[in-house]
This record gives C-alpha cells, structure tokens and sequence, in this order.
C-alpha cells in the first residue's frame, strides 16, 4: 500500500468538523427551494418516493464512494483521479472525471448564486417590514419586480459571489469549517418551528397526503429523471466537491458513518422544507406547480400573517442565507484547489479567478429572467437550462464515472482499506451497490429518458 498522503490545503480539525462542513455543502437551497418545486413540478408523492428510492441506492454509495477517493488522493479532484487511476495502473485520462466536475461546480454557482441573490432580497424586505400583511396576489407580484429587475438581481447575485470569494479564499479551518458550526443547527430548529406552523392552517393532512402517498400512475421518465438530478444536486454529488472535502478528513474518521449522517440529515431538511411549504400552498390556494418562485411566493404569505413575522421570516431568510453560503463554497473549492496545484496560484487569488468567472456567467441567468426572457437555448432560457444541464446530465455522469471508477478500477483491497471495513457484509452491500446498482440505475434512467424504451 502507498504511504499515506497528505493534503497540501490543510485538513479538519475534527471528525465533527468534517461532517458540519460536508452537511453545509449538502443542506443549501437546493433542499429548500429547489425540493418542493421540482416536487410540486413533477406530482408530489410520485415524485418524493423515487427521490428517497434515488438516495439510498445512489447518492449513499456514491457518496461513500466519492469520500473514500477523495481521502486516498488529497488532491484537487482531478489530480486526485489521475493519481489514484495511475496507482491502480489504469489510465490516466481518468483525471477528465475531475475537470467535468469542475465545469459542473462552475455552472451549478453561476446559478445558484443568483438564487442565493433572491435570498437576500428577502431577508432584507423581511426585515423592514415590507412583506408584513400581504396577500398571495401580493407576493406573487412582489416575487415578479423582483425578477423583472436585472439591476436589482445583478446587486444581489454580484454580493452573494464576494461573500462566497471571502469565505473560500480563507482556506479550509478557519474559512469553511467557521461558517457552519452553528448555523446548520439554528436553520435546523427554525424549520422544525416552521412546520409547527404549518401544522395549524389546516391544510396540513392535504400535504400530507400530497407528498407521501404516491399516484405511481404519476411516476413518468422524466420524474425519474429530475428525482435523480434532485438527489445528485441536494447531496452535492457528482462533481467532486464532497471529494475534496473528503481529501481533507483524516484517518482515523469512519467514511460510512459519517456518510449516512450527512444524507440522513439532507434528506430530513428536505422534507421539513416540504412539510413546511406545501401546507401553505394549498391553504392560499397557490399553484405547487409556481416553478423557482414556490417558496418565494408562499413563505412570505405566511411571515406577513403570523404574529411576530418579522422576526421569524427575518431568521428564516438569514439562515436560509447561510444555507446557500456553505454549500456556495463547495461549488468553488475543486476548482480552487486544482488552481493552487497546478498553476502555482496562491489561494487567493485562484478563489477571486474562479469566483469572477461564474459570476459573469450568472448573468446569463439573470437576463434570461427578464431582458432575455425569449431567448431559448433547447426550448429553455439560460437559468432552467443550466440548471437542466449541471443536475440532470453533468452530476449523474459524473456520479456514474465515480461509482464505477471506486467500484471496477480500484481494487477491493484499497477500497476496503480506505473505508476500514473488514471483508463483511457491510462492506459486500456498498460494493454491490456502487458495482450494480447505482450505475445500471443511473444508466437506465438515460436511456429511458432518451426514449430508447419508448419512453417520453
Ligand atoms: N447541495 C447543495 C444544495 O442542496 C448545492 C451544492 C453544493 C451542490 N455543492 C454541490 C450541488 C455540488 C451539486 C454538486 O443546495
């Protein structure tokens, strides 16, 4: 066996601070805003039974698996796949797995950011008050100046980007692991309050039934399709950023456990994020199908109309901020890192490179909201398609290349000495899956979707 490596970018300072910080990565917007609409998008029930059927049989075992590489390089993802594929005497070309994965971080933020961007427009009309009172109509048309004004997104999505810069340019202890410790347990307790909430308008047993009694009648490709890229995207799989988080945990720390922690607690805010909106949908008579805007256009409803509103739609949009920040910083950090590596970048500067970059692509997606709204790449504007692009195509590809790179090209002894399991049943079931089970799944999900079944 090779000597262990070390990671030249520093490591946790805990096991802890492994899990906080990979948790931050996986819990952002994508299982608070992105969640309920794509569920709301795609029939509800049908919809949350695939996901949560995607996020055992794929994004657990890939992300075991994207952990375990990530620890045994300790390289950026793409040096980390070239080493390891060298190492294991395959091909170095391997190290493209990496450089996908990059280009899809790079997308993903462009976006994401711009979202984040929403998030903080409306902490700050919650704050002052503005939203106090008002009606679904009301926040339907708030919801559309906002949108409508690229000045206005461009000021939010340019602050989220600098934000996003300052944390990753700091580095792995005192940047990352700082921003987590504590927010993740408040967004935690402030959603759990929130459902409380949502519990007594009534409507509560209607979402109920909404989310968790499936109409199979309902399960098409594409719900497939986008329950897949939902789990990718929620789990933050597939492009290398939970690899380089990995890359920073040290030894002695069990990949298997801390992996069901982190996708237990994903998934869990996802459904509270659920529990907690739809209610709200149906009790103001809004469309689950609103598309980006749902929980822009159903939280406030209720903000303005609960007694101390202010206070908790404040909290609520803060800590949804913070959400969005400590997954942000995993979209950069591969990109980053392979800049320190192997163009002799400082930190600093390969973070403000980086993060410029994506910002200038965010515009896109800004235009394609207002002043380019006709604009059409595939029948989609620039936001919906990059979107598409990164969760539904780019992770699953890459989760598929990462799945069968840990399962068929390293050998069973170096996996299973990277997870410090001994040969049992444990160890047998993880291999099967990411040997079987998460690519054939992946792969029949493609070829369903590109109709070779005679699917839509
Ligand atoms: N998982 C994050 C969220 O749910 C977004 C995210 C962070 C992400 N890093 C990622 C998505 C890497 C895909 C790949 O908001």
């Amino acid at each position: 066996m090779p000597a262990r490596r070390t990671s030249i970018h520093g490591e946790w300072s805990s096991k802890l601070a492994f899990i906080l910080a990979a948790t931050g990565s996986a819990v952002g917007l994508g299982n608070i805003w992105r969640f309920p609409y794509v569920a709301g998008e795609s029939g509800g029930g049908a919809f949350v039974l695939v996901y949560l059927a995607c996020v055992l049989t794929i994004g657990l075992p890939v992300m075991i698996a994207e952990i375990l590489i990530g620890r045994r390089g300790r390289q950026s993802p793409i040096n980390t796949m070239r080493t390891l594929a060298v190492e294991e005497g395959h091909s170095p070309a391997w190290q493209h797995v990496g450089l996908l994965g990059m280009a899809a971080g790079f997308i993903i933020l462009s976006f994401y950011s711009v979202i984040a961007g929403w998030t903080l427009a409306y902490m700050v009309r919650t704050a002052a008050g503005v939203l106090q009172g008002v009606t679904a109509e009301g926040a339907r048309s708030i919801f559309a100046d906002l949108v409508g004004d690229p000045e206005k997104l461009l000021a939010w999505h340019t602050i989220f980007m600098v934000m996003t810069i300052i944390v990753v340019s700091r580095g792995v202890q005192s940047g990352l692991e700082q921003a987590t410790k504590f927010l993740m347990p408040a967004l935690f307790v402030l959603l759990v309050a929130m459902v409380g909430y949502a519990m007594n308008t009534g409507q509560f047993q209607h979402a109920l039934r909404y989310l968790f009694m499936p109409d199979f009648g309902k399960i098409t490709t594409d719900v497939v399709l986008n329950a897949m890229g939902q789990a990718f995207f929620s789990l933050s799989l597939g492009m290398g950023a939970i690899m380089i988080y990995g890359s920073y945990l040290s030894h002695n720390a069990s990949i298997v456990r801390t992996a069901v922690v982190i996708v237990s607690m994903d998934t869990l805010v996802a459904l509270l994020a659920g529990l907690a909106i739809f209610p709200l949908v149906f009790q103001y008579q809004l469309e689950p199908t609103a598309g980006a805007g749902l929980i822009f256009q159903t939280l406030p409803i209720a903000f303005g109309q609960m007694p101390g509103g202010i206070w908790v739609g404040t909290a609520f949009f803060v800590l949804l901020l913070f959400a969005a920040w400590t997954s942000a910083i995993s979209l950069l950090e591969p990109a980053v890192t392979w800049l320190v590596e192997n163009h002799g970048m400082n930190r600093v500067k390969a973070t403000a490179y980086t993060g410029i970059a994506a910002w200038g692509l965010g515009i896109l997606s800004i235009l394609s909201l207002n002043a380019w709204s006709d604009v059409k790449v595939f029948g989609k504007g620039f936001l919906d398609l990059f979107d598409y692009l990164s969760s539904n195509v780019m992770l699953p590809i890459g989760g598929f290349l990462i799945c069968t790179f840990a399962a068929w090209l390293m050998s069973r002894e170096s996996t299973r000495s990277e997870l410090g399991l001994p040969d049992g049943f444990g160890y047998r079931l993880w291999r099967f899956l990411v040997q079987f089970v998460s690519p054939v799944a992946i792969v029949l999900v493609f070829l369903n979707k590109i109709g070779l079944f005679g699917g839509s």
